[in-house]
């Protein structure tokens, strides 16, 4: 009887801790609409190298592995990625801001983006990420609905579009509404894929590795046939 009453206890604090488990008040949570695949990663890593790199490092992530885990051309890294001044082909994605100006700027550096989509989720990045709306009361003008007085800027708001907390838009952006939200996935993608490398490889070699169990069963079905018939 005590053993299901600690197991009850644990299945009870376990649903407590999920985050969000029984928020109902506060923003929703909306999923980033991807296709998860080297494609959709590459844009949202182009994405990243112009509009966040400025201020954030993924430091856990070197340029190389564009190459050789997503089949980007040397060259294209060099174009399209490695835009920090200093960046090394072997060396880590690192920002180029000094973060002596990023205290003075922001109050604080801009966190490092390596395992944000682990710590935070994806839902939670993509959401943050358009739900930015304008503040006059804010140091930086901008506020955000699931990151109150945050610290960081609209950087996007050009393609977004400027809007007010009531969601009212005071400027259109420069992209429709929805290539936005796909750009937005896209950088999903790409921060999913920084947390865990080895993701595409696997969606790649999974169903070869099931079709070849697959055989097997087949195989021992015949072989295991085959020995019971001397035994019958
Ligand atoms: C001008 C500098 C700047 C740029 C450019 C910028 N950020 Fe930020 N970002 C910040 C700062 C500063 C913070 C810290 C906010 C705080 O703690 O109040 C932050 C916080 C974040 C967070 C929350 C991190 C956490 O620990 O909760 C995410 C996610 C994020 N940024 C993503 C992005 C993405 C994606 C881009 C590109 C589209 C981007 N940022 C571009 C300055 C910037």
């Amino acid at each position: 009887m005590k053993k299901y009453v600690v197991w009850a206890g644990m299945a009870l604090g376990l649903l407590a801790s999920a985050p969000g488990a029984f928020a109902d008040n506060g923003p929703k949570m909306i999923a980033p609409h991807y296709t998860y695949n080297s494609k959709t990663i590459i844009a949202g890593a182009k994405l990243f190298a112009t509009d966040c790199m400025a201020c954030h490092s993924i430091k856990f992530m070197r340029y190389e592995f564009l190459t050789n885990d997503l089949g980007m051309s040397k060259a294209d890294v060099h174009k399209y990625i490695m835009l920090p001044t200093g960046s090394k082909y072997k060396g880590n994605m690192v920002s180029a801001m000094p973060t002596d100006m990023a205290h003075k700027w922001f109050g604080l550096p801009p966190p490092d983006l390596s395992q944000i989509v682990r710590y935070k989720s994806q839902n939670w990045v993509y959401t943050y990420l358009l739900s930015f709306y304008l503040d006059p009361k804010q140091p930086s003008g901008w506020n955000n609905h699931v990151f109150p007085n945050v610290a960081m800027p609209d950087v996007l708001a050009l393609h977004s579009g400027f809007v007010n907390e009531q969601g009212k838009v005071l400027r259109a952006g420069d992209e429709s509404p929805q290539k936005f939200k796909e750009q937005v996935s896209d950088i999903v993608a790409f921060l999913r894929f920084v947390s865990d490398p080895s993701v595409v490889q696997r969606h790649d070699e999974g169903p070869w590795v099931l079709g070849l169990l697959a055989l097997f069963i087949i195989f021992a079905y015949f072989l295991k046939k085959e020995y019971w018939r001397d035994v019958k």
